[in-house]
């Protein structure tokens, strides 16, 4: 089988989930399809590290390291990292940066390890104990999984790995604007490319309902190299998706959502929404 056919997980329903980094283009070309690393993450580093700092926050899971950026900036700003992603291809490049700083003794302590959200809690079992300070899911990650039950299902398990008091921190992108005939802005807090040439954006309706988006990346380098890859998501609406994570954490929670890591703000339209949710005490 071609490793771009490589299924990463059989779900629930038996529909085979494939693993959409499995040919390892994306992963090559991570850091120019997102932009030079530090620039990213200084959009929202302070407000990310005041957020988790304030609430008390040390002990995070990133489970959607991929190559790893956020939880990068986390080691260094101190916190206790445990990182997870489903892409052995993605994860290559975060084992990597662990092992070149490895003298650093924060770098040695950050974990790493290859684990799936259908299956977190089995996959992360030795790390559980306790439960984490917080759970992060950024940089447009859950919207991978396309199935409504499978997104409940790794929503709660998010949940299970939090202690009481815990905050999950999970963004999605503004498909409110996309599904309401709109373009969302090409310049973002995760993507910002100088290298990118082209993105086509189409959105599969199934029973008149948005299904699928899809992404075709075209990439070329200063040296005239092109990259092509594409990658799928569900289109996550801001209503559809406060109602599954208030099932699962509860409706009297607290629950705050951001656009583009600031207070939401009708001047502005945000490229993404970032709900950060507390499991009740
Ligand atoms: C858009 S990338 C973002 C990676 C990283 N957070 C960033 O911002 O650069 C999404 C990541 O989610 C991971 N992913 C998708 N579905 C997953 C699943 N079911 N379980 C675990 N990881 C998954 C992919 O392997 C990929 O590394």
């Amino acid at each position: 089988m071609p490793e771009s056919e490589k299924t990463m997980f059989t779900s629930s329903t038996g529909i085979p989930v494939r693993d959409q980094y499995a040919d390892g283009k994306a992963a090559k070309v991570w850091e120019i399809f997102i932009g030079d690393k530090k620039s990213r993450t200084k959009i929202y580093c302070d407000f990310l590290v005041n957020l988790l700092r304030s609430h008390g926050c040390h002990r995070i899971l990133d489970v959607a390291c991929g190559t790893g950026i956020d939880s990068i900036l986390l080691v260094e700003k101190g916190f206790e990292v445990v990182s997870c992603d489903a892409s052995d291809k993605m994860l290559k490049y975060a084992i990597k940066e662990r092992w070149n700083r490895r003298k650093d003794s924060r770098f040695d302590n950050w974990i790493i390890e290859e684990a799936n959200w259908l299956t977190l809690n089995d996959d992360m079992r030795e790390y559980l104990q306790g439960g984490f300070d917080a759970v992060i899911c950024l940089g447009n990650s859950f919207g991978h999984i396309l199935d409504n039950c499978e997104q409940k299902q790794a929503i709660r398990n998010f949940e299970r790995c939090l202690k009481t008091g815990g905050l999950l921190i999970i963004d999605h992108r503004n498909y409110d604007i996309i599904c309401n005939g709109g373009n969302a802005p090409s310049k973002s807090i995760y993507y910002n490319s100088q290298y990118m040439t082209d993105i086509k954006t189409s959105l599969l309706y199934v029973n008149g309902k948005p299904t699928k988006v899809t992404l075709d990346c075209l990439i070329t380098t200063d040296d005239g190299i092109k990259y092509e890859f594409g990658l799928s998501s569900y289109p996550h609406q801001l209503e559809e998706f406060k109602k599954i994570l208030k099932e699962i954490f509860g409706y009297g929670c607290y629950h705050k959502i951001l656009g583009d890591f600031k207070e939401i703000n009708s001047n502005y339209t945000p490229g993404f929404y970032i709900h950060v949710i507390e499991k009740s005490k």
